[in-house]
C-alpha cells in the first residue's frame, strides 16, 4: 500500500496587518521588512478565533475536495505551535469534534515550521504499514497569540492561518508520495523558542511577556542555519531519488523569508515559475505555511493532477524536512 496526497484546503483570516501598520507599532519600515524578508502583509485571526476554528475551515475544504466520505477518515494529525490549549486537550481532538469525526485517532505534533512535513511523514508511515487508510493532516497557527508586538525582530514576520490535506491509501505507485526526509538538532534549541511556561522553567507571573510565553528568535543565526540545512536537505532528497530539479513542477518551501527561499531555489537552479511564493501576503505562518501555499497554487489553477511537488521546511527545534510529493487529487 502507498500513500497518496489527495486534496488540499486552506483558511486565511480576513484581518490584515500591513507593514504600514507595523511602522506605527515598532521601530521599523516597510522598506526594511520588504528588503530583508519579502513580506508585505500578514493575516491575523480575530481575538475569539482559535487555531482549531481555522484548522476546521481548512479541513472542511480538504475533505470536500477529496470526495471522501468523512466517516472514512481514521486519523487526524494537527501540526501547531499555537494550540488552543497549552498542554491539553490537543488541538487535534478539538478539531476532530468540530469536524464531526467520531472516535478517530487524533493528536498534535510539535515540530514548529516543519510540522506539516513531519505530519505528512507520519501519515505516510501509518498508511504504508496498513494501520490507517485515510489521514487528515492539518497545519494551523494563531501565531499572533504568541507574538510579542513590541519586538521588531519577530513581530514583522508572523501571521495566522491554516491548511489541511487528505492523505489516502492507494495501490497505484504512480500516485505515491515518493520520499520524505525529516531531521532535528536540539543543540540549536535556543535559536527559536518560547522560553518559559513548560517544565523547563518556573514562572508565577501572569504577564505573558514577562512569563516568557512569546516567541524569541536569534534571527540572523537562524537564517544562516536555515539556508545551509535546507539547501543540503533538498539536494540530498533529489539525489537519493535520482530526480533532477527540472522534474520539479512546484517547489513549495516553508515561507519564512524570501531570501532563504531564493538561496535554496538558486542552489537547485530552479526557474521562478517553479518556486511557490506566498510570503509577501501571508508572512510566516509556521506549520500552516506549506499547505497554505499548496492551496494557493491549487486555487489559482496552477496545481494539476500528477504534478510533482518538492516540499521543504525548517523551524524551531531546530527541525527540518523535505518531501517529494506528486499531487494525486483532482485539478480544480
Ligand atoms: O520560520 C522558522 C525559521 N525562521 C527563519 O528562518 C527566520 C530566519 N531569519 C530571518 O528571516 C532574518 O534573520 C530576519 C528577517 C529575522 C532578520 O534579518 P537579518 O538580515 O538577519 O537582520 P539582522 O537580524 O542581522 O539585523 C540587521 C539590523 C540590526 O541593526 P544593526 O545591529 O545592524 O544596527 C537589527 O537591529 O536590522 C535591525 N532590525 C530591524 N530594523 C528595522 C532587526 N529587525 C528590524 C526591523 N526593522 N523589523
Amino acid at each position: 500500500m502507498y500513500a497518496a496526497f489527495r486534496s488540499i484546503g486552506a483558511y486565511v483570516p480576513t484581518k490584515i496587518l500591513s507593514n504600514a501598520d507595523l511602522e506605527v507599532m515598532v521601530d521599523t519600515t516597510d522598506e526594511w521588512i520588504t528588503k530583508r524578508t519579502g513580506i508585505k502583509e500578514r493575516h491575523i485571526a480575530d481575538e475569539n478565533e482559535t487555531t482549531s476554528d481555522m484548522g476546521a475551515k481548512a479541513a472542511e475544504l480538504a475533505i470536500e475536495r477529496s470526495g471522501l466520505d468523512k466517516n472514512q477518515i481514521d486519523m487526524l494529525i494537527c501540526a501547531t505551535i499555537s494550540p488552543d490549549y497549552f498542554c491539553m486537550p490537543s488541538t487535534a481532538t478539538i478539531l476532530a469534534t468540530k469536524l464531526g469525526l467520531n472516535k478517530v485517532t487524533a493528536f498534535d505534533i510539535s515540530a514548529a515550521c516543519t510540522g506539516f512535513v513531519y505530519a505528512l511523514s507520519i501519515a505516510k508511515a501509518f498508511i504504508e504499514s496498513g494501520m490507517k487508510k485515510n489521514i487528515l493532516i492539518v497545519g494551523a497557527e494563531k501565531l499572533s497569540a504568541i507574538t510579542d508586538y513590541s519586538d521588531r525582530g519577530t513581530c514583522i514576520l508572523f501571521g495566522d492561518g491554516a491548511g489541511a490535506a487528505l492523505i489516502s491509501a492507494t495501490e497505484n505507485k504512480a500516485e505515491a508520495i515518493i520520499d520524505i526526509h525529516t531531521g532535528s538538532d536540539g543543540a540549536y534549541a535556543d535559536l527559536l523558542m518560547t522560553p518559559n511556561g513548560g517544565s523547563g522553567s518556573v514562572h508565577d507571573e501572569l504577564d505573558r511577556e514577562k512569563a516568557g510565553c512569546f516567541m524569541k528568535m536569534k534571527g540572523n543565526e537562524t537564517f544562516k542555519v536555515a539556508v545551509r540545512t535546507l539547501t543540503n536537505d533538498v539536494i540530498e532528497i533529489l539525489e537519493q531519488n535520482s530526480i533532477s530539479s527540472s522534474a520539479i513542477k512546484h517547489f513549495v518551501p516553508h515561507q519564512a523569508n524570501y531570501r532563504i527561499i531564493k538561496a535554496v531555489g538558486d542552489a537547485l537552479n530552479l526557474a521562478d515559475e517553479q518556486v511557490v511564493l506566498t510570503v509577501a501576503k501571508y508572512g510566516n505562518t509556521s506549520g500552516a505555511s506549506i499547505p497554505m501555499a499548496i492551496n494557493d497554487i491549487y486555487e489559482s489553477g496552477r496545481l494539476q493532477e500528477g504534478d510533482l511537488m518538492l516540499l521543504d521546511a525548517f523551524g524551531g527545534g531546530l527541525t527540518w524536512g523535505s518531501a517529494l510529493v506528486p499531487f494525486a487529487g483532482k485539478t480544480l
